[in-house]
C-alpha cells in the first residue's frame, strides 16, 4: 500500500518519533511511505515527498517535526477539504495518518466523512483529547515546566518571592495541574475551576506566617495572565509577587523516553489498523493498553482535568 503522514496544528514533542515509527513499521510491512510536509495545507497546496528508513535517520531524540506543520484555517471549508481527497487520489495513497490534537483530529473526521481512509494519532502537549487517556508531548512539557519551577525556586526563596507562573492550555487546564502536583504549587488556577481568590490570599499569607520562603500559583493561560494574577494577589497578600510565562519553552526540546515510547506504539498501531481496513479511528491510550476509538467519539468527547490533583496539590503546600 501506499501510505502517508501528515503533522497538523501545535507541535509536540514526540511528533518525530511517531513519524519514525510510521515509516519504518511500514516499510517492514512491504509498504511505500509517503511525508506530507505543512499538515492539511500540504494536502491542498504542496506534494507529498517519500520517506525511507533514512529519512527517518537521527529524528527520534528531536522535538518539533521534520514534516513541519501549519494552523490551516481554509480547512473548514467543505470546498478545501474535497481537493485535500482529491489530492490524495491523485497521489495513490491509500491511507494516511493525521498526528495532532483535537483541531487536527476534527479535520481528520471530517476527510474520513468524505470516504478518505484516515487514521488520527494524538498530539498535543495539552493532554485534552477525548478517547484517549494520554497525548504525545504532555509528558515532556509537564517535565520541562518542573525543570523551569525548579531554578525559579531557587530565586525565588532568595528573595522570599511570590511566582506567578503561566504554562499553556488554553481550554484545559491538565498540564497545569500535572506540573503544579509535581512542582508543589501552593495555587493551581485552571479554567475548567472558578478561583477563590480571597482563600488562595488567605493560604498564602498563612504560608508565609509559617516561614515559608517562597510560593507558587500555577495559571493555566485559559484561565488568566500571570501579570494580573501576580498584581493582584501581590496586592492581597502584601508580598512581592513576580511572573515568568514559559510560553513556548514547554513544547521544545528532546521528547521524554516516555513521549517516545507511546509514540513508537500509536504510530505502529496506525499502520496496522490502516492496512488491516480499519480506519475513522484515533489510536490511543485506554486502561494501560493501545486501543482504537471513532474519531466521532474524539470530536465530539470532552475531557475532565483530574481535579482530584489539583486539591492534593493544595492541601500537600500547605
Ligand atoms: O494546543 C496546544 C497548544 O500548545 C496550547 O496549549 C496553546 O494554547 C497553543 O497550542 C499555542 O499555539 P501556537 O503555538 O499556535 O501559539
Amino acid at each position: 500500500m501506499n501510505l502517508a503522514i501528515l503533522t497538523s496544528g501545535g507541535d509536540a514533542p514526540g511528533m518525530n518519533a511517531a513519524i519514525r515509527a510510521f515509516v519504518r513499521r511500514g516499510l517492514a510491512d512491504g509498504h511505500k511511505i509517503w511525508g506530507i510536509p505543512r499538515g492539511f495545507e500540504g494536502l491542498v497546496h504542496g506534494k507529498p515527498m517519500r520517506l525511507t528508513a533514512a529519512s527517518v535517520a537521527n529524528i527520534l531524540m528531536t522535538g518539533g517535526t521534520i514534516l513541519r506543520t501549519s494552523r490551516f484555517t481554509a480547512f473548514h471549508q467543505s470546498m478545501v477539504r474535497s481537493r485535500a481527497a482529491e489530492s490524495l487520489t491523485r497521489w495513490h495513497l491509500d491511507g494516511l495518518a493525521i498526528i495532532g490534537g483535537n483541531g487536527s483530529l476534527a479535520g481528520a473526521r471530517a476527510l474520513s466523512q468524505i470516504g478518505v481512509p484516515v487514521i488520527g494519532i494524538p498530539a498535543s502537549i495539552d493532554n485534552d483529547i477525548a478517547g484517549t487517556d494520554y497525548s504525545i508531548g504532555f509528558d515532556t512539557a509537564m517535565n520541562n515546566i518542573v525543570a523551569s519551577i525548579d531554578k525559579i525556586r531557587d530565586t525565588a526563596s532568595a528573595h522570599e518571592r511570590i511566582f506567578v507562573v503561566q504554562v499553556m492550555g488554553n481550554r484545559c487546564g491538565t498540564l497545569a495541574i500535572a506540573s503544579g502536583l509535581a512542582c508543589g504549587a501552593e495555587a493551581i488556577i485552571i479554567p475548567e475551576r472558578v478561583t477563590n481568590w480571597d482563600a488562595i490570599a488567605r493560604r498564602l499569607r498563612a504560608t508565609y506566617a509559617r516561614g515559608k520562603r517562597h510560593s507558587f500559583i500555577i495559571v493555566a493561560e485559559g484561565a488568566g495572565d500571570a501579570p494580573s494574577v501576580a498584581l493582584d494577589i501581590g496586592q492581597r497578600t502584601g508580598h512581592e509577587a513576580k511572573w515568568v510565562v514559559l510560553g513556548h519553552t514547554q513544547r521544545g526540546g528532546p521528547p521524554s523516553a516516555l513521549d517516545r515510547i507511546r509514540a513508537a506504539l500509536f504510530a505502529s498501531h496506525a499502520v496496522e489498523l490502516l492496512t488491516s481496513g480499519q480506519h475513522g479511528l484515533i489510536t490511543g491510550w485506554k486502561n494501560s493498553v493501545v486501543q482504537a476509538a471513532p474519531l466521532s467519539d474524539v470530536v465530539d468527547g470532552f475531557t475532565r482535568p483530574p481535579l482530584l490533583w489539583q486539591d492534593l496539590a493544595e492541601i500537600l503546600a500547605r
